[in-house]
């Protein structure tokens, strides 16, 4: 049956080869059609064009957008291949013509032909000509100028595709900005959302304000290491810069120039500590405070005060004069209100403006800033808070919290961006080897960031064009230099382009991870520090249903072949092929890689199994944990091996909000029980806490349980807690397990009035 495939196979692909010989007569050339983002519509035809010295660029060239267009192709091919094309006005054989034509794509569509003879590209706006060079770009090898012969009729299928940058935390050099917009502009994103204001640094220069440039650009120091890291210290570095006007204007005319518009954000009322630290006037008690030296939420915010006001419309009128945008990002995120329920002069406002509560306050003051900014003819774009205490009139929201926020904007006739934290936040973890480099937290895998669905299903059909498109956002805490930013944006957010762009029923996770090698190679081979987890090993164990623990193990790219121990002796080009479920019945180590040829690629894993009395037995829980934090499922917990001790997104963990964890545990016969071993996180960064208390049931029908133990004052030290109930040797086969969570946090704690996450890992009994 395979030989009957096979053949055809390798029939079409040497027919393609040998007409591809025949046409340049000397050259062998395999075609590639590796694009990312898929394009709509794409027909492979046999041969390629080659690029010579002779072809010409044509296009109409007193057509100042297409001019610059066939410069932008030109450069684009000297750099890459050393032939200096000439850009002509004259119709000629042998070339690349770029042009503007009537179709029926929207504005950012293109018709991309390639032949033989030469190349025909054309669009409704300079913007399609712009995401047709891309794709010509790509299908050229890196190292030949052929272009494999297509017909390709492309659009995107979002208006907004966007990616986000903080340079409060941390600031880049102006050449990396470029480089970051290039990556924008080679995955066919158009929105670049320059996150320019932070509690830990101002990075705009604003003329009438000297002190942002003197004072809120510059912190003391930095905080070493994981917020959650105890005792926390600093490295005593004064660290800081801004971006002057003159390098902004460079920016945004080389974003322009590729078709990507640049929304500067000027965070407000919260996350104003830096600009507090130069102008403290513009706080509700007016006190002294420092440009923040570690991360997190703070209670310094803007009082929202004329004063203010003037300073911020100030701020925004040379802000405005920069970036020509139709949005404006004015932040709108966590903003604590204790100055605004403390200050006498808030008090009154809200009693004057006929207010609720602190909430309406913060809905009057964006409401303010969304008034003037809308008489100059720009709109607000706002983190989703800017729902609470009733959305300003005209204002896009961009939802991050989840998906909800931009359901309810919808729904309220809001255009809304996405960018939840479960599929668009690239400061996650994108791997769960433990020796990724410090991120903030998390989890977000290649794969997750490939599955995201923007279009929420519950929302009215004559509402879905509010969903406006994704975006990707960049979170600097823990990213230091423009190499860790790499690191944490390739190939993540080739992932969200391909979802942003490319119709849905075409998305297919294993034909990008194809696509995805020779992106990846050449990132690689220029010095860009991309990640690559396309080869590294990954585990599913199963547990929790009564029959064991078992392990599925699975590379993203389908090409290598897996190979594993379990005696403990390292795996090589000789160890057992990976073909079924491995079932675990001892403690010990299992060891696995993915080999090419007896050569090892990508990351090997080991996993630690402590086979205990419940590993692999039944579980059932009463609340389930919250979906984006029980991806190992609810057997988790007992299946014999540990999460990580340094962050809490991994499969090992689960995540409850609000909810207790409740579990029965079954195990199949009854045992002799000496001891309960538990650990829990304590991120309260993170707005997680270790539980109150824990109580333990035994029964030996599963109906009735009598109590056997309770773990109470559970105190934490650093992120994991590790705690042990000790039992006099009883015998059940029922335990149930009631773990108690924190319940609300405490004023003047992050996430205050929230209710506390708990997180539980193994549950080890012997
Ligand atoms: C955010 O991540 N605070 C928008």
């Amino acid at each position: 049956m395979f030989r009957n495939l096979f053949i055809p196979i390798i029939f079409t692909s040497l027919a393609i080869l040998f007409s591809a010989c025949q046409e340049n007569n000397t050259v062998e050339f395999d075609p590639s059609y590796d694009i990312i983002p898929l394009p709509a519509q794409m027909e492979k035809q046999e041969g390629f064009f080659t690029i010579s010295t002779d072809t010409k660029i044509v296009t109409a060239t007193d057509n100042e957008a297409l001019a610059s267009l066939a410069g932008y192709l030109k450069e684009a091919i000297k750099t890459s291949y050393s032939l200096d094309l000439e850009v002509s006005g004259n119709p000629a054989e042998n070339s690349i013509i770029l042009g503007i034509s009537e179709n029926e794509l929207n504005s950012e569509g293109y018709i991309l032909e390639v032949k033989t003879n030469g190349i025909n590209l054309s669009s409704k706006e300079p913007a399609g000509v712009f995401r047709g060079i891309q794709s010509i770009l790509q299908l050229m090898p890196k190292d030949k100028p052929y272009v494999s012969n297509v017909t390709i009729t492309d659009e995107p299928r979002f208006p907004y595709r966007g990616m986000h940058l903080d340079v409060g935390r941390h600031m880049f050099p102006v050449e990396f900005i470029k480089e970051y917009i290039d990556y924008l502009a080679k995955y066919k994103y158009n929105t670049f959302h320059w996150h320019l204001t932070e509690d830990q640094g101002w990075r705009i220069e604003i003329k009438k304000y000297p002190k942002l440039q003197e004072v809120a650009a510059y912190r003391n120091e930095t905080l070493v290491g994981h917020y959650s890291n105890q005792p926390q210290t600093y490295d005593g570095q004064r660290y800081g810069g801004f971006y002057t006007q003159e390098e902004v204007k460079e920016i945004v005319a080389y974003a322009t120039e590729r078709h990507i518009t640049v929304i500067p954000e000027i965070e407000l009322p919260g996350h104003a500590r830096a600009a507090l630290a130069a102008y403290p006037e513009l706080s509700c008690d007016g006190q002294p405070v420092e440009v923040a030296t570690k991360w997190g939420v703070f209670e310094e915010v803007y009082c929202p005060t004329e004063r203010t006001f003037e300073f911020l419309e100030n701020v925004f009128i040379e802000v405005l004069e920069l970036f020509p945008s139709k949005y404006i990002h004015i932040g709108g995120d966590e903003c604590p209100k204790t100055a605004w329920k403390k200050s006498k002069y808030c008090q009154d406002l809200i009693l004057e403006q006929g207010l609720k509560d602190e909430h309406e306050l913060q809905s009057y003051f964006i409401q303010r800033i969304e008034k003037f900014l809308n008489s100059k003819g720009r709109s607000i774009i706002g983190w989703d808070e800017i729902l609470e205490g009733g959305l300003a009139p005209n204002a896009t929201v961009m939802s991050w919290r989840g998906m909800q926020g931009g359901i309810d904007a919808a729904n309220m006739g809001h255009d809304v961006v996405m960018t939840p934290t479960s599929h668009c936040y690239f400061d996650y973890y994108q791997s769960d080897d433990p020796n990724e480099p410090v991120a903030i937290g998390g989890y977000l895998p290649l794969e997750m960031v490939y599955t995201f669905e923007p279009m929420p299903e519950d929302i009215a059909p004559d509402k879905k064009h509010h969903i406006l498109g994704a975006q990707g956002n960049v979170w600097t805490e823990y990213l230091k230099t423009p190499e860790s930013v790499e690191y944490m944006i390739l190939p993540r957010m080739l992932a969200l382009a391909e979802v942003n762009w490319t119709p849905v029923d075409k998305r297919n996770y294993d034909d990008f991870t194809k696509r995805l090698e020779p992106h990846i190679l050449g990132f690689q081979e220029a010095g860009v520090n991309t990640a690559n987890h396309m080869f590294d090993v990954k585990s599913t164990i199963t547990s929790g249903k009564g029959e064991g623990v078992g392990v599925q193990l699975i590379t993203d790219s389908p090409s290598p072949t897996i190979r594993y121990t379990l005696d403990g002796n390292a795996v090589d080009g000789n160890s057992d092929a990976y073909s079924q479920d491995i079932a675990i019945e001892n403690s010990g180590t299992l060891k696995a890689a993915a080999f090419k040829e007896d050569q090892q690629v990508g990351r090997g894993l080991e996993i630690d199994f402590n086979i205990h009395k419940a590993a692999g037995k039944k579980i059932t829980l009463v609340h389930s944990p919250a979906e984006k934090y029980s991806s190992g499922g609810h057997g988790a917990i007992i299946n014999g091996v540990m999460g990580s001790d340094s962050r809490y997104g991994d499969k090992e963990w689960l995540g409850f909000e609000g909810e207790d964890c409740i579990a029965t545990i079954d195990l199949g016969e009854a045992q002799e029980i000496n001891s309960l071993q538990f650990k829990f996180y304590n991120g309260q960064g993170q707005w997680i806490y270790p539980p109150k208390k824990v109580e333990v049931f035994t029964s030996d029908d599963g109906d009735s349980f009598t109590k056997a133990g309770e773990l109470a004052e559970i105190n934490a030290e650093g992120k994991i807690c590790n705690v042990q109930l000790d039992l006099e040797a009883i015998n059940s086969q029922y335990l149930k397990i009631h773990i108690h969570r924190h319940g609300t946090i405490e004023e003047g704690k992050q996430g205050a009035g929230h209710d506390a996450w708990l997180f539980v890992d193994e549950i080890v009994i012997e």
